[in-house]
């Protein structure tokens, strides 16, 4: 909160810490060097639980010793694996997940989230998400990947009906149009394949 909404994540956490409850099931689907697993560990309590991914063994050994650092590794299963193979880890019933897209910050920029990927890790995770969940993607279109990725997520989510999704996007109009901005998607109704 310290730089207000000059960083691009606090919106989506204001609303992330209203909706998360003690004991809910969340995910992280990019765990990079674990603040945001850090965050939703916190949100969710004691008796929560938290499954973060990365598919890079230094991600998530960043993201342990944050963890641990903070007490908070008890909460939290660390897979290293993609994001596309979450139905495999995941239990059904989750409250919210977290995609903070792109690469690995200090780190080889060709390792990074891609369409493909993501597109079929969200197909996934929309089935197990609990009616009025939510999705919170942070995206980057700074390189040509995440160019590619914000294209594919924009046309993909304004064509869905909006009696079962509200998909809501956060971006800043004076920061040109590489800016990053948010997507946030909520399951309206359970009955939603
Ligand atoms: C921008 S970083 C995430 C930042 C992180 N959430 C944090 O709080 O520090 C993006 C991460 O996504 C990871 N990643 C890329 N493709 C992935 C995939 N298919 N499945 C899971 N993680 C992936 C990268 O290894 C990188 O660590």
């Amino acid at each position: 909160m310290e730089r207000g909404i000059q960083d691009i994540q606090t919106i989506q956490r204001v609303y992330l810490q209203t909706l998360i409850q003690p004991g809910d099931i969340v995910v992280d689907a990019t765990a990079g060097l674990g603040r945001d697993t850090v965050f939703l560990a916190d949100c969710v309590g004691p008796c929560g639980r938290v499954y973060a991914f990365d598919i890079q063994e230094e991600a998530l050994n960043a993201t342990r010793s944050l963890l641990v650092k903070q007490g908070l590794d008890p909460r939290v299963e660390l897979i290293l694996a993609s994001h596309t193979e979450l139905l495999t880890y995941v239990p059904n019933g989750v409250k919210a997940v977290v995609f903070n897209l792109g690469y690995l910050p200090g780190s080889d920029h060709q390792i990074t989230t891609k369409a493909s990927s993501t597109m079929k890790a969200l197909n996934s995770v929309i089935k197990i998400l609990k009616p009025k969940g939510i999705i919170c993607l942070t995206v980057y279109r700074g390189h040509d990947d995440g160019m590619e990725e914000s294209q594919t997520l924009i046309n993909h989510f304004s064509a869905f009906s909006k009696k079962d999704f509200s998909v809501f996007q956060g971006r800043y109009i004076n920061q040109g149009e590489l800016s990053p901005y948010w997507i946030i998607i909520q399951k309206n109704r359970e009955d939603i394949e």
